[in-house]
C-alpha cells in the first residue's frame, strides 16, 4: 500500500491534553487532545456516513462501514487511532452480525500502523487491547465467531438476564465475561448509563468508544452519554428509496424537534473529499 499522506486539519479547538503520539501517528493525525477529568471516563463515538446520512446500506454483505466510506484508508486509520487510546470499545450485536470476523482492535482495522498503535498503547499504560464489549438484549450471538475464540481480546457481554441464560446454553467460552444488566423498561432495551456502569471501575482518564450502530448510539445519546462524536462524511450519494432501512448513526429513538441535540464542532479534517469531523456534546454523565 502506498504511504499515507497526513490528513489536513482545516480546524482544531485544541481543548485538552495532548497525548503521546508516536511520530508516524503524529505526522498523519497531527496533535489528539482530550479533556481527561479525574474520577471520570470520557465517552467517544466514531461514525461514518455518507453525504446524505446513510451509516449503513443494510444489503447482505455490504451492511458494514466499508462500503459506506468506501473503504477509505484515512478512515481506518483514524478508527485504529481511536480504538488505541481506548480502554473499551462498545459495539451493539447488530454490528457484530453485520462483521462477524471482526476483532474490535486497532491493528485489525489498519494492520500497516500496527506498531505505532501498540506503541501509543504502552505510552499511555494501556493493556494490548481495548476490551470489546458486546451488547445484546436477547444474548442470541454465535460463540464460535472470532472476537470470542482469539484469545486476542478480552471481551465483555452485557445483556439482560433473560440473554445471560440463552448466552451461557449457547456454549461461550469461559473466558468471555457475561455482565447481567436488567433492560430499563425501554423494551428490552439496555439504557447506556447502566452499560457504562456495569463496564466497572476503569483507571482515571479512561476513554471508552462507541462503535455503534444505530441502536446502540441512539441509547448513548438519549441517556446523554456521549461527550464526542467523531464522524467522518464520505463523499457519496446513497440514496433511499423505502425498499430497506438505511439508517443514520442514529436509529430507533428522536430528539427534534422536541428535545434537540445540538453539538459544538472541535475539529475538522480532511484526506481527499472525505471529511473528520469532531463534535462535542453535553453529556450529564
Ligand atoms: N457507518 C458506520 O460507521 C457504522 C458503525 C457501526 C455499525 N454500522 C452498521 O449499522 C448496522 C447495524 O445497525 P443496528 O442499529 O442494528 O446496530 P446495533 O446497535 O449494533 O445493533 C442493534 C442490536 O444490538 C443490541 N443492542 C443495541 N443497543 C442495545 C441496548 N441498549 N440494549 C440491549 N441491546 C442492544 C440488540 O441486540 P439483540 O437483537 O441481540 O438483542 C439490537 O438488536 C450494520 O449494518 C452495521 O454495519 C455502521
Amino acid at each position: 500500500m502506498d504511504p499515507l499522506a497526513p490528513l489536513e486539519t482545516l480546524f482544531d479547538a485544541g481543548r485538552g491534553d495532548e497525548l503521546p503520539l508516536p511520530r508516524e501517528l503524529a505526522a498523519l493525525y497531527g496533535p489528539l487532545r482530550f479533556p481527561l477529568r479525574e474520577g471520570r471516563s470520557r465517552v467517544i463515538g466514531n461514525f461514518v456516513t455518507t453525504l446524505d446520512g446513510v451509516a449503513s446500506l443494510s444489503a447482505p454483505g455490504l451492511s458494514g462501514g466499508g462500503p459506506i466510506s468506501g473503504s477509505n484508508p484515512h478512515d481506518r486509520m483514524v478508527m485504529g487511532l481511536l480504538r488505541s487510546v481506548a480502554d473499551a470499545v462498545i459495539v451493539g450485536a447488530g454490528t457484530l452480525r453485520s462483521v462477524p470476523h471482526h476483532l474490535w482492535t486497532a491493528e485489525h482495522i489498519f494492520p500497516a500502523l500496527e506498531g505505532p498503535y501498540r506503541r501509543l498503547r504502552a505510552a499511555l499504560g494501556k493493556s494490548d487491547s481495548p476490551l470489546n464489549v458486546i451488547v445484546t438484549a436477547r444474548g442470541e450471538i454465535d460463540p464460535e465467531l472470532p472476537v470470542f475464540r482469539s484469545g486476542r481480546v478480552e471481551v465483555l457481554l452485557l445483556t439482560t438476564p433473560e440473554g445471560a441464560r440463552r448466552a451461557r446454553e449457547g456454549g461461550l467460552p469461559p473466558s468471555v465475561r457475561i455482565g447481567e444488566v436488567e433492560h430499563s423498561g425501554n423494551g428490552e432495551r439496555i439504557g447506556a448509563r447502566a452499560i457504562l456502569s456495569a463496564i466497572g471501575p476503569l483507571r482515571k482518564g479512561a476513554i471508552l468508544l462507541v462503535e455503534g450502530g444505530p441502536r446502540l448510539m441512539g441509547d448513548f445519546f438519549a441517556g446523554r452519554c456521549l461527550d464526542e462524536l467523531f464522524l467522518t462524511i464520505a463523499p457519496q450519494v446513497a440514496g433511499r428509496d423505502g425498499s430497506d432501512e438505511r439508517p443514520g448513526f442514529v436509529s430507533g429513538v428522536r430528539f427534534a424537534p422536541e428535545h434537540p441535540l445540538w453539538g459544538t464542532l472541535e475539529g475538522a479534517k480532511r484526506a481527499g473529499s472525505h471529511l473528520f469531523l469532531r463534535y462535542r456534546f453535553a453529556s450529564e454523565e
